[in-house]
């Protein structure tokens, strides 16, 4: 982990440049905050108020920043009430919930991992897809659900070798306009960029030959 660590008058604001899929969310909502194209600092945690700051974070899908309180009130690491994954139209799989990636519990509630296969930084994205020119629809139809008894909980993501993503834990699949199209409580989520039947796998990845972790 690459982070970045500026600690303003009331919030204390962490930055993980490896998991930025520059979405540029900061920067456009905040430029006061995360200043673009400036050499040195470029955040500024005290240029907004502390709940202006901390609301920052929460639009940052990667996870890439955090925030806390330093009076240690509040942080944006407070997992969701009801997990979900989004579906990034020509782009990513945005998971929120109180993550684990391989076992390792994640700081981060959010994280956008690869679904086009070309990522350098698996299972994350790192925006790859744009220049891949990755097209995949983030309205997918929706899929016979039942309402989950439990909607927040531990959710734990497997990246399974040369394959899927083997998501286990109560989540709701939610398109990019903000449909909920299932809720599941296992799923294996394509990575490979191929399946006819996005999100979910459907053992295209063998045909395509996709290697990975
Ligand atoms: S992923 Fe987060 S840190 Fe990166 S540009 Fe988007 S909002 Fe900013
Ligand atoms: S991971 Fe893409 S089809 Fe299985």
């Amino acid at each position: 982990m690459t982070e970045e660590v500026v600690k303003g008058r009331d919030v204390t604001i962490r930055f993980d440049a490896s998991r930025c899929v520059h979405s540029r969310n900061c920067v456009l909502g905040h430029p006061e905050v995360y200043v673009p194209n400036v050499k040195g600092e470029w955040i500024h945690p005290d240029a907004a108020s502390a709940e202006t700051v901390m609301h920052t974070a929460l639009s940052c899908p990667s996870g890439a920043i955090r925030v806390s309180r330093n009076d240690g009130s509040a942080t944006s690491d407070t997992p969701p009430v009801v997990n979900t994954v989004r579906i990034r139209e020509n782009g990513p799989l945005a998971f929120e919930a109180e993550l684990s990636i391989r076992g390792e519990a994640q700081a981060s509630p959010r994280a956008t991992l690869c679904r086009c296969g070309q990522s350098k930084n698996k299972p994350f994205c790192d925006g790859a897809h744009a220049a891949a020119g990755f097209t995949a629809s983030g309205e997918p139809a929706a899929k016979e659900f039942t309402a989950l008894e439990v909607r927040n909980g531990p959710v734990n993501i497997q990246p399974q070798p040369n394959g899927s993503l083997m998501v286990t834990g109560n989540l709701e699949v939610v398109s990019g306009t903000g449909r909920t199209v299932n809720k599941v409580t296992k799923a294996f989520l394509c990575r490979c960029g191929q399946s006819q039947n996005k999100p979910y796998c459907d053992g295209s990845h063998k045909a395509a030959g996709f290697q990975a972790d």
